[in-house]
């Protein structure tokens, strides 16, 4: 199989689960790893995977979507919110969308992905206003949930994925 992994990581989550996918794919020939290019790499498979940027992936990532045709694509993206499978659902649909009817969609994965800590800076300003904010509240305990994140368990959750969605289509 000739499988290209795309992918779009800027604080390096999202890059952690691609190299922990190619790692799992190593009898596979890899023809592409690595950032989105201006041409499409040949490939019968494509993994690509992007940081969630208010909800939806990179227009990088977007633009790499849209432009396969007739192949098979699994999708893997980190988050900070979620860790529920439900808000995961959700911002697959909207990866979705950029995906063409002729491909085979072999599935999608998700992990929460630690946020930069001038995000939490920035809820603490906003508490201080608001001290009764409760959504506020869950974000903050949110973002120090994400903080371990991708942990041990999500590397071994990605490369079952791999085995289960990837191999053995
Ligand atoms: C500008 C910006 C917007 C973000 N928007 C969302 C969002 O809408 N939903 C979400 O769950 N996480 C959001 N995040 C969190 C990132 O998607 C998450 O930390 C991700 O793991 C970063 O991946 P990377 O390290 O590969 O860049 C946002 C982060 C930034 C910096």
């Amino acid at each position: 199989m000739n499988i290209a992994i795309i992918y779009s990581s800027i604080t390096g989550n999202t890059k952690i689960i691609a190299e922990t996918i190619k790692e799992s794919l190593q009898k596979e020939n890899i023809v592409y790893f690595g950032n989105p290019t201006e041409d499409l790499p040949e490939a019968d498979i494509y993994i690509i995977g992007s940081w969630t940027d208010k909800g939806n992936p990179t227009d990088e990532i977007i633009n790499v979507l849209k432009k396969i045709k007739s192949k098979k694509i699994a999708y893997f993206g980190t988050a900070g919110f979620g860790g529920s499978e439900e808000y995961f659902k959700k911002l697959f649909e909207r990866v979705k969308i950029n995906i063409d009817s002729s491909n085979k969609i072999l599935g999608y994965f998700y992990c929460q992905g630690k946020m930069p800590m001038q995000v939490k800076t920035r809820y603490e300003k906003m508490l201080e206003e608001n001290p009764e904010d409760s959504r506020l509240k869950l974000s903050i305990e949110n973002f120090d949930r994400a903080l371990s994140h991708p942990n041990d368990e999500d590397i071994n959750n990605v490369k079952n994925w791999v085995d289960t969605k990837i191999l053995n289509n």
